[in-house]
């Protein structure tokens, strides 16, 4: 599983890479966009599995983690906004049709193979991780504000790492 979750991220941020060239914060503003959904989508089966009575050992610490990082990304999202990302209609219909079908997607893969739809998360965070990396290296390492949300990133791979290790 965890090969085609790398061959399918793989290919969809190429495709992204390839329709965002030269134009970053657009590229990030979208990536930001697709990035919150997972978030929602973990909190929303939890609740469910909680309404069902299906809440594990793990589950408030869970939920408390995925919350602060849908707020995190809500955050990272603000600012790409500040910085025009979303400013083009085309943008943002093509940002918000993908995010719909990534939530019910990440909805569906939580529900029936938790720990596969944590590791297709972690991927997207260390993709994220490194893509932050790169525009600062293009630019002296010279984005505060950059900097900062790449370490959000490397802080949100851990995070789902833990998260893997502990529904292990
Ligand atoms: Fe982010
Ligand atoms: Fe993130």
């Amino acid at each position: 599983m965890q090969k085609i979750n790398k061959f399918i991220l793989s290919f969809t941020i190429s495709i992204i890479d390839y329709l965002y060239r030269g134009r970053h914060f657009q590229r990030f503003w979208v990536l930001e966009e697709i990035a919150r959904a997972p978030y929602f989508a973990f909190l929303s089966v939890l609740h469910l599995r909680e309404s069902l009575g299906l809440r594990g050992p793990e589950h408030i610490y869970l939920m408390e983690e995925h919350f602060a990082q849908t707020i995190n990304e809500t955050e990272h999202l603000e600012y790409m906004e500040s910085r025009s990302g979303n400013s083009y209609w085309i943008d943002r219909f093509f940002a918000r049709h993908l995010v719909l079908v990534y939530y019910w997607i990440n909805v569906f893969y939580y529900w029936v193979a938790p720990i596969s739809a944590y590791h297709l998360s972690y991927e997207i965070e260390i993709h994220a991780a490194d893509t932050y990396a790169k525009y600062l290296w293009f630019n002296d390492w010279n984005d505060e504000d950059i900097w900062r949300i790449m370490n959000d990133e490397i802080q949100h791979f851990q995070e789902l790492h833990k998260a893997m290790e502990l529904i292990k």
